[in-house]
């Protein structure tokens, strides 16, 4: 299949081969089905196909209902994504084509378009939800959370539901968003039709093999209820996706790769630029680009040293026979440090330490987030199998990047800003995976697989003349970059207001040329700088917003709309406390008050946060 600005073009040799084949079809309807297929995305064929297959189950002489975009009628399943960076709404669009392609009839509805007390005409629900901030949920699922938590659903003994839940087992709080759910549908008196999945990091196949069983128990469920004597019902997804994806990667140019911090600083920032010439990949400011990589070949050859394994051992991957080493170098995680290497390698090596560690959730949780596999095996030296090794690891996924760039500006170019990871373990120098590949082992004019992640919890406001805060320390300042060159190509009229903090001035003042250039031109209309180690107490951004706090609450009152972008440990929760200062003291309001009109910007999406 070739891919053209947004549409697929069918292969049109296959419909044709089709036509001279057994096909059904006539040469005029395959020309028809040609043009037709021409004009939809991957999602739309897939959905098509199970809509057809719909209208073949019908008894001959009924009428094919047209499909409608929001009609439900009953015995329905409905699938509910709640999602902050995409994965989520992906494994949900997949489980949808699934159940569509097996003649269910199927709607997909982001929580956040979904009110709770519809559930009480449900049948048959699946929901898939990730985990964000502490243990939150997404944040276009924090009212959806919020109304069943409080049992705003009602009475539920008609429902059927399954839920996945997506998380990091390196969090404290793992998938507790699809726990949550799970929990707070039984206590309303749902019944599950399968076990709930709680997914880690490599999520994909886990969950394809939950939804293939969840959609056969929804088919047998229905069989026989009112729906299957109608068509699949679902809305036809806004817009064409790509056929670039996360799974089917485009392999784009670096064009630029360029340090944008000072010699002397303390960290390493890069600026990239990279080509989607050749591609369909569009985006819109606030999105994120996904990078796959490569892991460096002199680590791989350390690990297989450390662990004892033979370079030019045989494994299987993806049902291709490649040696050990080649499957380290592309497709398995060791730039990170995770609870199932550490369990596993404890129990192979019988090393004490991990052994230790492995009885303490948290001293482990600490453990992992200093060490990467290197470091792990580093405890015992090992005399593993190629296949033990192997079974050891989690595979390698993709790094998500804010894009740092407006196509309204540079087209089909993507820009970024990474912070390299880089840092000493007794005294060796070790690298983040995707950073350093980006930074040190891909060359110029090199090629990177990439893909887009559609962001629709980080977007400009829809209406040009309303002010933005935005406040991004560090590679925070990404996506307001990209924010500013599009409201700048736009004329947008609305004001800017940019927080923007690193350790020094001199060094680590990411674009300031372009800030000036903005302040000058009259397009950022105030910029609030926190350089924390210019001088004797570190100032950051927080406390430069409770410096204008006054001001800051003015704009919110006037209906500005607040960004935070950047570090989510420690910045964003700080800059969140410090929000619901400044509407307190600004808004003569108590602690609970402020908190309730910090929420409520959340849920009006006037508060959006890009946090990692
Ligand atoms: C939506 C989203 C947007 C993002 N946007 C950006 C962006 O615009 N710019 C950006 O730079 N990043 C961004 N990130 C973060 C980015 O995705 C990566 O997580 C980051 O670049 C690190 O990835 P890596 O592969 O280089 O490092 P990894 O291979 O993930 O290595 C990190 C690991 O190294 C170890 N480690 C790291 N530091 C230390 C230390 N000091 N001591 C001991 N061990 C350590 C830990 O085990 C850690 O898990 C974003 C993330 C998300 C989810
Ligand atoms: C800022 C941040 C906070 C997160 N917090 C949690 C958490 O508390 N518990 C958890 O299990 N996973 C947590 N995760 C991991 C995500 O749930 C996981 O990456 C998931 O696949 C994201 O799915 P999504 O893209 O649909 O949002 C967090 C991820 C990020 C970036």
């Amino acid at each position: 299949m070739l891919y053209v600005s947004g549409k697929v073009e069918v292969n049109v040799m296959l419909l044709k081969e089709l036509a001279a084949s057994a096909s059904p079809l006539n040469e005029q309807q395959v020309h028809k089905l040609t043009q037709v297929a021409a004009e939809l995305s991957a999602t739309q064929l897939a959905w098509v196909s199970g809509y057809f297959y719909g209208i073949s189950q019908q008894p001959a002489g009924i009428a094919a209902p047209a499909p409608q975009a929001n009609a439900q009628p009953a015995g329905t399943l409905t699938i509910i994504h709640a999602s902050q960076t995409g994965n989520a709404k992906g494994v949900a669009e997949e489980l949808q084509a699934k159940a569509s392609a097996n003649g269910v009839a199927v709607k997909l509805v982001s929580a956040g378009d979904y009110k709770v007390r519809q559930l009480k005409k449900e049948t048959h629900v699946l929901i898939v939800a990730s985990t964000n901030g502490e243990g939150e949920a997404p944040d276009d699922a924090i009212q959806f959370h919020k109304e069943l938590k409080a049992g705003k659903a009602g009475k539920l003994d008609g429902l059927q539901y399954g839920v996945i839940g997506l998380g990091d087992s390196s969090y404290e709080f793992y998938c507790q968003t699809g726990k949550d759910f799970d929990e707070y549908l039984s206590k309303a008196g749902a019944k599950p039709l399968l076990g709930r999945l709680d997914a880690d990091v490599d999520y994909e196949e886990v969950c394809e093999k939950w939804s293939q069983e969840a959609v056969d128990l929804v088919k047998d469920a229905l069989k026989g209820e009112a729906a299957n004597d109608v068509a699949p019902v679902v809305p036809l997804t806004e817009g064409a996706t790509s056929l670039y994806n996360k799974k089917h990667p485009f392999a784009a140019e670096l064009l630029t790769n360029q340090a944008i911090t000072g010699r002397d600083s303390d960290r390493d920032v890069r600026h990239f630029e990279i080509s989607l010439e050749g591609s369909d990949l569009t985006y819109q400011p606030g999105d994120a680009l996904g990078v796959w990589f490569s892991n460096d070949e002199q680590l791989v050859d350390a690990v297989l040293a450390q662990t004892g394994v033979d370079a030019s051992s045989e494994v299987i991957v993806n049902e291709q026979t490649v040696t050990i080493r080649e499957a380290l170098i592309n497709d398995y995680e060791l730039t990170q440090g995770y609870a199932s290497f550490v369990q596993s390698y404890a129990e192979l090596t019988d090393a004490p330490k991990l052994r230790a560690l492995v009885e303490d959730k948290a001293a482990l949780r600490e453990y992992c987030a200093n060490h990467q596999i290197l470091d792990i095996a580093r405890e015992q030296q090992g005399a593993l199998t190629a296949e033990q090794l192997q079974a050891s690891l989690r595979r390698l996924t993709p790094r998500l990047y804010s894009i740092a760039s407006s196509q309204a500006e540079v087209e089909d170019e993507v820009h970024l800003t990474v912070g390299v990871v880089r840092f000493e373990q007794d005294s060796e120098a070790r690298n983040g995976g995707a950073s350093a590949y980006l930074a040190d082992r891909l060359e110029e004019g090199g090629q990177v697989r990439v893909f887009v992640e559609h962001n629709d919890n980080f977007r400009l406001p829809a209406n040009d003349d309303t002010s933005i805060i935005m406040v991004g320390p560090g590679t925070g300042i990404a996506p307001f970059r990209a924010f500013m060159q599009e409201r700048d190509t736009r004329d947008a009229s609305g004001q800017n207001w940019l927080f923007f903090g690193n350790p020094h001035f001199t060094q680590d003042f990411l674009y300031q040329l372009e800030w000036q250039r903005y302040v000058k031109s009259g397009l950022l209309n105030k910029i609030s700088l926190a350089f924390s180690r210019d001088q004797q107490e570190k100032i950051y951004v927080q406390h430069k917003l409770r410096e204008q706090g006054a001001e800051v609450y003015e704009w919110l009152e006037q209906g500005a709309h607040f960004y935070v972008c950047g570090d989510a440990n420690k910045m964003a929760k700080d800059v969140h406390d410090a929000l619901i200062d400044i509407v307190a003291e600004h808004g003569k309001k108590t602690q609970e008050q402020a908190t309730e009109y910090v929420d409520a910007l959340r849920v009006a999406k006037r508060y959006q946060r890009d946090v990692y």
